[in-house]
Order: C-alpha cells, then structure tokens, then sequence
C-alpha cells in the first residue's frame, strides 16, 4: 500500500512538471494546483476552514480551489454572497451533482436535486406542508414545547452526573422531525429510533470524510469495494426504514385527511397522478431522508453550542435567565412571540450560532450558466460554497458588553442573508419571515 502511495505522488509530482492546470480565463485567483490532486494536499483534511481563512487573507473575498479536477470558487464576505444569493440568485442556484452526497442522494429530494421542475415542486410542496402542519404557528410550538419537556426530564434524571447531550439533542430535534413527517415522536430508548439516529450521524459523518475525497478526486476507485461504499449502504438502510413507515401509512391512510408529511405527500401523488407528476414513493423517501439529515444534525449542533457557551459564560447566562423571567412574568414556557421582548436573548442566540458555524460552507451551490461575480468570470457548472458565518458579523462579540451591541437589527438581517436567503434558503426561513422563491 505505502509503495502504491509512493508511486502515486512521484507520478503526480513528475506530471505536475509537464502539465499546468490553467484556470479559466479571468476565474478568480487561488493557489496553483497539482494534477489529479488540486489544492487538496494544501488543505487541513481535518479544519479545512483555518486554511480557507488563510487562502481569504492571500487572495481576497472570492478564490478558486481546485478539488482533484475540479475547480471551486469560494465565497467569503456579505458582498459577495450577496451579489451570489440574492442579485444572481437564478444564475447560482444550481446544486454540484459530482460530489459524493450528490451520487448518494441521486440528486432527488431537495437539498442536492438541482434546479428544475422537481426540485421547485417539492420544494413548495415541503414550504406549504410545514406550514399546514405548524411551522412558525403556535401548533408547532407546541410539538418544540412537549420535546422540551421530554429534555428537561432527560436532563433532571441525570442531575449531579456527567452527560454528553450531543445523544439528547440529536434525538430531541430528530422527534420534532418524525412528529411532523410520521405523526408520531419515538422515546429516548426505542431501539429503532436510536438506531435510525445512528445510521444518521453515521451517514453524515462518513460523507465529509477522507474517504469521501477518494471519492471524489478518484473516480476510477468508485466502484471498488471500499470504505466509501458504506455510505451507500447506509443511506439504503435509512430509506428501507423510511420506505416501511411510508407503507405502513398507506394503509391507514384517508385521502384528504392528512396526520402528517406523508399522509400529505400521498395526497399529492393522487392529486398529481395524470399530469406527468414528479411527485412518486422514490422521491418521497428521498424528501423525507432529506428533511432529516438537514434538520437534525443542523438543530442538535446549535444546542449543543449554544449550551457550551452559555455554560462558559456564566453572566452572559445570568443576563439571559434575568431578561427571561422578566418577560414570562411568572408563566412557564416561552413563545415564540416572545422573542420580539427579548433582544438580548435573541442576539445571544445569532451570536452561538455565528461561533458555532453549524454548516460552515453552507450547502455548495453551483452556477446554472456562465455568470460573473465581483467582476470574475465563472462558467456554468462551478461549484460555489459560500464562507457564510464568517461573513455574518465584524465584531466578535465574546463579551457582556459587546453582547449589548449586537442587538442591532444589522446582526439579524445579516444572519438571515446568510443562512436563509437564495433560491434554496433553508425551508424553515419562513419562520424568520422571508420566504425566498417557495
Ligand atoms: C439551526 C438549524 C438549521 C440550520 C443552521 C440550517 C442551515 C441550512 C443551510 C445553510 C441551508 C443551505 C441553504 C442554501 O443552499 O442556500 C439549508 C437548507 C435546507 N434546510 Fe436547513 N438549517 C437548519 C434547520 C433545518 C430544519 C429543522 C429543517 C427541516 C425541517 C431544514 C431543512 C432544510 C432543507 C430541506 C434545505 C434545502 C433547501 C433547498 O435546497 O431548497 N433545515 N439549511
């Protein structure tokens, strides 16, 4: 093995010699890339984002990477992702369809189906859905509150140990999920959700993992049976269980009358059915799989965050438990409302989020036809992932007292940019009141 990679990195280094990887015409600068491998041997495999920043400071806002053969524009700062999300959102929201995930996922579902009629119907139909069954209404709050419950309790039996909540809150905002697209939540010690949750993470994980490069920067390896393959399996795992489910509703299932995201989706497949619909099961068990992995990772890290820094930052804690109680003036549970009277719990909120850089490149975009940006010129197809909490804010607010300044509606407009703007802003954008395409 050790002589393969030897001879490996000889041949790339005498290839490298004889041929120059040349980068488009006027596409934006980065550092010069070997064959076969690109810019990859430059990059922390581990925090690949230490070197991003370092690439930022060297080459300005907008730069090129070459991952293997392909080339990436990376996206840093309000301005550009700005002229990207927002003034050419039609011309960015594309989805690269050669990245590992992408051939997991077969470009169906959502997140990774590139921009198209199916793509835009199912997207809508998952906005309406949510909407229909709570999001941002008080019913789901209600569906938050219960699970609350559920963690409170978790976390009171467990008082005066030690706990690792990354499980806690994974199955937490997984439950919220299962409750709006099965009906029903699981409990913390049910065998199969907690398999589910594992074959999740799982999935997620192993899909960033060197492996993954292999993967991508390989392509004749892929049909060997190596240790990418498990990814594969994984996600078919995911949707048998997903699929079951889905027949099991079939069956008590009353047309009209929907419980819950299925029973939804099934209507929608009898509405849809002589039209040339793209509304079918597979897409159905690809939409549902979608909505888990960018629900659940997603949430459960935030908390996770959000706890740490507040565990670690006792007066910031005390501020926010002080402007609470004011607020709830003796009640038990907050609203969502209640939000609009507490700015500073709020800024506490967009500030862990920033630190936390829950989905640091955001979901990479791609550009659906030759475009400019910043003055470059990027042809269609190039894969743009957008350095997006890093842009959010200029001060870093660690502080009480920084803290206070960030209460500014810039910070908010700026998070919402970030996270929820574009032709594919996150699906629960609704909630913070923009609704992008649907
Ligand atoms: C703190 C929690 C969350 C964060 C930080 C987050 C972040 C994101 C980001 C950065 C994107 C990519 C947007 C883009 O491509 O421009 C995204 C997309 C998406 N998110 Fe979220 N998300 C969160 C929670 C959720 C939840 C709870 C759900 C589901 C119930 C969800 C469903 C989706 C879907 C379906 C997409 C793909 C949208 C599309 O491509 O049309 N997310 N999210």
């Amino acid at each position: 093995m050790l002589g393969l990679v030897v001879l490996l990195g000889v041949f790339i280094l005498l290839l490298s010699f004889f041929i120059r990887v040349r980068r488009p015409k006027n596409f934006p600068p980065g550092p010069r890339p070997l064959p076969i491998l690109g810019n990859l041997l430059q990059l922390d495999p581990v925090n690949p984002l230490k070197d991003l920043e370092r690439l930022k400071r060297r080459y300005g806002n907008v730069f090129s990477l070459y991952v293997g053969t392909q080339p990436v524009v990376i996206l840093n700062g309000l301005e550009a992702i700005r002229e990207a999300l927002v003034t050419r959102a039609m011309e960015y929201g594309g989805r690269p369809n050669h990245i590992m995930i992408s051939h997991v996922l077969q470009g169906k579902g959502v997140i990774l189906a590139n921009y198209g009629s199916s793509w835009r119907e199912h997207r809508r139909f998952t906005l309406t859905t949510l909407r229909n069954f709570g999001l941002g209404k008080r019913s789901m709050e209600e569906r938050i509150l219960g699970e609350v419950t559920h963690i409170c309790k978790e976390l009171e039996s467990s008082a005066g140990d030690l706990i690792d909540p990354q499980n806690l809150f994974h199955l937490a905002a997984s439950n919220i999920i299962c409750s709006l697209i099965f009906g029903e939540r699981f409990s913390y010690d049910d065998p199969i959700f907690l398999t589910l949750i594992q074959w999740l993470q799982d999935l997620t994980k192993q899909s960033i993992s060197p492996w993954a490069m292999v993967y991508e920067i390989l392509p004749v390896l892929r049909p060997l049976p190596l240790p990418f393959r498990n990814v594969f399996q994984k996600c078919d795992e995911i949707k048998d269980f997903i699929s079951k489910i889905v027949t099991q509703h079939k069956h008590s299932w009353v047309a009209g009358e929907p419980r819950d995201l299925i029973d939804s989706y099934l209507d929608q497949i009898d509405k849809t059915a002589e039209e040339g619909s793209t509304f079918n099961d597979t897409q159905m068990v690809s939409l549902l799989l979608d909505l888990f992995i960018a629900g659940t990772d997603t949430t459960s890290n935030t908390l996770r965050s959000v706890m740490l820094h507040l565990m670690t930052n006792q007066p910031i804690q005390d501020r926010c438990h002080r402007e609470i109680e004011e607020v709830l003036e003796g009640r038990v549970d907050a609203s969502f409302e209640d939000r609009h009277a507490m700015p500073y719990v709020q800024a506490v909120i967009h500030e862990a989020q920033r630190m936390s850089d829950t989905v640091p490149l955001s979901v990479f975009h791609s550009t659906c036809k030759d475009t400019q940006l910043q003055g470059y010129q990027l042809p269609k197809e190039s894969p743009s992932p957008c350095h997006r909490w890093r842009c959010c804010f200029s001060i870093a607010c660690k502080s009480d007292e920084a803290l206070s300044k960030c209460q500014s509606g810039r910070q908010q407009e700026d998070l919402q940019l970030s996270t929820f703007t574009g032709r594919a802003g996150c699906v629960i954008q609704n909630k913070f009141g923009h609704n992008g395409d649907s």
